[in-house]
């Protein structure tokens, strides 16, 4: 298959082009390399992607609309999976403009370049975040979200509805996956797991929000880009063509979204002791209030995703701990 990956330099991105790279595909990744955190970690992720001849590396900003339509239109994908975004809850509050630029415009020129170029199958990320303060657990598919607590979570709000609205005007078979809180090797440091591992290595209190009272649906890398890649191929049709999980009411559209959660919520306390117990050291903590925009808990209900793909994600944190840190140690040479 002829596969564009948006944001293969990012954390999810890079992890599921390694997993199709070398398996005769021929992939093109796009990333514009922004600087919201750490880009030699960027630039390594594309390093370890260089053996493989299959996977082509293409510098580009999803706004930039001439582009991205030129690049569609020279490589004719069948299939796009669309993971670039900017991401994070608490950089949303200073830096919205950023948020409108990569995930309002750039997720339009996706979808346009998609709707252009017949494209058999659109899969592009979502986030859990759309479930704002939803108080009803597991988070379904099925709850409404239409109140959003920061703009991070409406513009992947923004997303699907963009994407349903595409799948209805041309027929565009586009599937939302709303991922849960993903950690493992070559992760974000902007996230919990690496901000602690790393405070703990350098012998710093790590900071604990909500006085440690949340709870968080951890999913390991690997499950999430098992469900990415066995996603891929459940292509959604109309409803009179018979799609299990069609979730519009009217079946007008090719359309379909999905949780991927490993399922089950852990407090945050127990997770910071699972990366205690990782790195064998024992942290100091630092107990802070809740953060604007931050939720308390996420649950993900993954029946849905079992039905499509047969698949549930395995991996706790104590196991998923120990292979971050493990990665961590082997990166940073510690
Ligand atoms: N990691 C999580 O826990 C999580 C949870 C929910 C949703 N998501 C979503 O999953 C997707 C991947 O997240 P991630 O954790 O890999 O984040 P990431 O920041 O590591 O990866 C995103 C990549 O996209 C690139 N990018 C950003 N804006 C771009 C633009 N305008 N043009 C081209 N490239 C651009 C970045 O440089 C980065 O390499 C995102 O859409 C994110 O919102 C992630």
């Amino acid at each position: 298959m002829k596969l564009l990956i948006t944001g293969i330099a990012g954390f999810i991105g890079h992890a599921v082009a390694q997993r199709l790279a070398c398996q005769g595909h021929d992939i093109v990744g796009i990333d514009n390399l922004n600087d919201y955190y750490d880009v030699k970690l960027k630039y390594a992720r594309l390093a370890s992607l260089a053996d493989c001849k299959d996977v082509r590396f293409v510098e580009l900003d999803l706004s930039d609309r001439e582009r991205m339509a030129q690049l569609f239109g020279d490589e004719k994908f069948d299939r796009v999976i669309h993971l670039a975004a900017q991401a994070g809850v608490r950089y949303s509050l200073d830096n919205p403009h950023a948020y409108a630029d990569s995930n309002l415009v750039g997720h339009l020129n996706v979808l346009e370049g998609c709707r252009h170029h017949e494209v058999q199958h659109l899969v592009y990320a979502s986030s859990s975040s759309v479930y704002g303060m939803n108080q009803r657990v597991p988070f379904s598919t099925d709850d409404n979200v239409d109140h959003p607590i920061s703009l991070y979570a409406a513009t992947k709000k923004a997303n699907e509805l963009m994407a349903h609205t595409y799948s209805h005007l041309y027929s565009l078979p586009t599937t939302g996956l709303r991922f849960f809180t993903v950690y493992g090797p070559w992760g974000r440091p902007d996230m919990a797991m690496f901000k602690f591992t790393k405070a703990i290595f350098e012998g710093r209190p790590i900071d604990v929000y909500n006085h440690g009272d949340m709870s968080r649906d951890f999913t390991y890398i690997d499950d999430i880009v098992e469900g990415v890649v066995r996603i891929l191929n459940v292509i959604p049709e109309r409803a009179d063509g018979g799609t299990s999980h069609d979730v519009t009411p009217s079946g007008s559209a090719p359309y379909a979204l999905y949780n991927i959660g490993h399922g089950s919520p852990v407090s945050l306390m127990d997770f910071v002791h699972a990366v205690e117990a990782a790195t064998g050291r024992k942290a100091e903590y630092n107990f802070m209030p809740m953060q604007p925009g931050d939720v308390p808990r996420t649950f993900a209900d993954t029946e849905a995703l079992y039905e499509a793909t047969g698949y549930q994600p395995q991996i706790d944190v104590e196991e998923g701990a120990r292979r971050f840190v493990d990665w961590y140690r082997e990166y940073y040479r510690i």
